[in-house]
């Protein structure tokens, strides 16, 4: 006996396994798991899905910082280290910078992100 509910388990034979899939929490707890296109990158995602939290003022151009995101730890070696520019957003623009802070829009989903839990901070509610 399947127990998932009916939404979910249309949801997981209706999606195509080969587009990954990431989660995205608010600060107020409320979780989203989404599908992410290879090559979308994590702000696009949260945009599109209307997903609170990731502003995206610049659209994607690493000059705004209003998409800072938290990267689950365990994911973090799968991406492409942070650039200059974006280290440098970071420093200036954000007091709550993490050790595992990122730009969504510098973060590129690809198949080894299948999982990957990303959580947004306070400041851009
Ligand atoms: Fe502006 Fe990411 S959307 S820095």
């Amino acid at each position: 006996m399947d127990i998932l509910p009916t939404r979910l388990r249309r949801h997981r034979f209706l999606r195509d396994p080969s587009v990954p899939t990431i989660t995205l929490i608010q600060h107020s707890g409320e979780s989203y798991t989404v599908e992410a296109a290879d090559g979308a990158t994590v702000m696009e995602v949260a945009i599109d899905n209307n997903i609170d939290g990731i502003i995206g003022e610049c659209g994607g151009c690493c000059s705004c910082a209003t998409c800072h995101c938290y990267i689950d730890p365990a994911f973090i070696g799968k991406i492409p280290p942070r650039g200059d520019l974006e280290t440098e957003m970071l420093e200036f623009a954000s007091s709550e910078a993490k050790e595992n802070s990122r730009l969504a829009c510098q973060v590129e989903i690809t198949e080894e992100l299948e999982g990957m839990v990303v959580i947004l901070p306070e400041t851009q509610l």
